[in-house]
């Protein structure tokens, strides 16, 4: 993937575009497939390179994991008690789920090592992991901003707690959950607004009882997994880019197969909705513990609205491209209640904003959110700062735009969606090659 993407104006997005599986859903695969008993084949796995972060971190202890066809894999778990310490520190890129989960996993397993990653997961909060898993009994230790490397020693066994979530998180919550399995006795968490429940779905498919819903899941310490079949949705968050993408670019229409639709994952559509959006779902079913559904969009003029407080947690992903509509849509697009976004990949409330206000749309920050007033789209060069979501989001923006979008620092598009420019390019986004 290159630095720098350019993305020449206008066209339109037109076809049928397949997006890859589901980042969150296929960490957890591979991470519950590492720890069951037995071979776990997993199918519609992305192979972006967070995923592969988190093969390579289970390779390094020990679990071979096989690589078939794009997205199917064979996992040979060792077992809750079979991980074996790492020899070196293990490099988890980019990826902020891989971090946060092992650390949950290792402090429960008792496997001491040292967790890094690149310049921007290096900025990243990692106390609000480390400190409810310390108060399991769990021994990490974090540099002296709260940010990674986190070094967890090993052999600490720990005790279940009772813990309310002070952010609305679903890597802290899965965190303090995995390693609940491994604690002596209940654990129950309890978040201040419903996040992704993949981590409560997916033990369930490994056999492990979970109660959970309403904000609230407790897991019985103890309990094994035993390995299973997962397939792996396509995801909602990579197929936003193209909801976004065809609503606002007149004479677009483009389909969407086999989209994950979780509940706790479908904010962008009701916000979509509630701008005007023409999205339609259609052939629900199930993808094994997942509800899936073929998401067809056709352009529509958009309108600026006040984003739901609700719809925050379930959408925390697709603000990029949301505010990438907003700019497009008639009239003020307020977010509130989402400073969640200054620790992501990126900051993305001042990345969008600095990116936003080069192609000629006036924003105001605040804290916690964002108001995007819509207007006229011109070409212009805009920093992604290494988030892959940041320059997804702006390669649509190009759409609207009335002169090229250089796009720099893009090569992160790679850890989520590698195969965006190709399919971008093929429904009829000016990708310049
Ligand atoms: C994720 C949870 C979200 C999301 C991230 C993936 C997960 O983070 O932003 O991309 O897989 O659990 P938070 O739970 O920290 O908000």
């Amino acid at each position: 993937m290159n630095e720098r993407l350019e993305v020449r104006p206008g066209g339109r997005l037109a076809g049928t575009v397949a997006v890859p599986g589901d980042k969150s859903v296929s960490h957890r695969a591979v991470m519950l497939g590492a720890l069951a008993d037995g071979v776990t084949e997993v199918s519609g796995c992305l192979m972006g390179e967070d995923v592969v972060s988190t093969m390579d971190a289970f390779r390094a202890m020990g679990v071979a994991v096989d690589v078939h066809a794009a997205g199917r894999l064979s996992v040979h778990g060792v077992g809750v008690d079979g991980l074996r310490t790492p020899g070196a520190p293990l490099d988890l890129g980019n990826s902020g789920t891989s971090m946060r989960l092992l650390a949950g996993i290792l402090a429960g397993a008792g496997v001491g090592a040292t967790l890094t990653g690149d310049a921007s997961l290096s900025r990243r909060p990692m106390k609000r992991v480390a400190e409810p898993l310390g108060r399991m009994g769990a021994v990490i230790e974090t540099a002296p901003g709260g940010t990674p490397p986190l070094v967890v020693a090993g052999g600490h066994p720990l005790s279940a707690i009772d813990y309310a979530l002070p952010v609305a998180s679903a890597q802290v919550k899965s965190a303090v959950l995995l390693a609940g399995l491994f604690a002596a006795g209940t654990t129950r968490v309890s978040e201040p607004a419903p996040t992704r429940d993949h981590t409560e779905r997916m033990l369930g498919a490994f056999g492990v009882e979970v109660d959970y819903g309403g904000g609230r899941a407790a897991i019985r310490g103890g309990q094994r997994l035993a390995a299973a079949e997962i397939v792996v949705p396509a995801d909602i968050s990579s197929a936003a880019f193209f909801l976004v993408g065809a609503s606002i670019t007149p004479d677009s229409a483009l389909h969407l197969p086999g989209i994950g639709v979780n509940p706790t994952r479908t904010g962008i559509l009701e916000i979509l909705a509630a701008m005007g959006a023409d999205i339609r779902r259609g052939a629900e079913r199930r993808c094994g513990d997942e509800p899936v559904a073929d998401l067809e969009v056709r352009a529509a003029p958009l309108r600026g609205i006040t984003i739901p407080p609700h719809t925050v947690p379930l959408a925390i992903d697709e603000f990029p491209a949301v505010f990438v509509a907003a700019a497009c849509a008639e009239g003020t697009t307020v977010l509130r209640g989402a400073e969640e976004l200054r620790h992501k990949e990126s900051d993305r409330i001042a990345v969008m904003a600095d990116g936003l206000a080069a192609l000629g749309i006036a924003c105001e920050t605040f804290a916690d959110g964002i108001a995007i007033t819509g207007g006229r789209l011109r070409g212009g060069r805009v920093d992604a700062h290494g988030d892959h979501r940041i320059a997804m989001a702006f390669a649509m923006a190009a759409l609207r735009a009335d002169g090229p979008v250089v796009i720099d620092n893009a090569a992160a598009i790679a850890t989520s969606f590698p195969e965006f420019t190709a399919r971008a390019a093929a429904t009829g986004l000016g990708i310049v090659a």
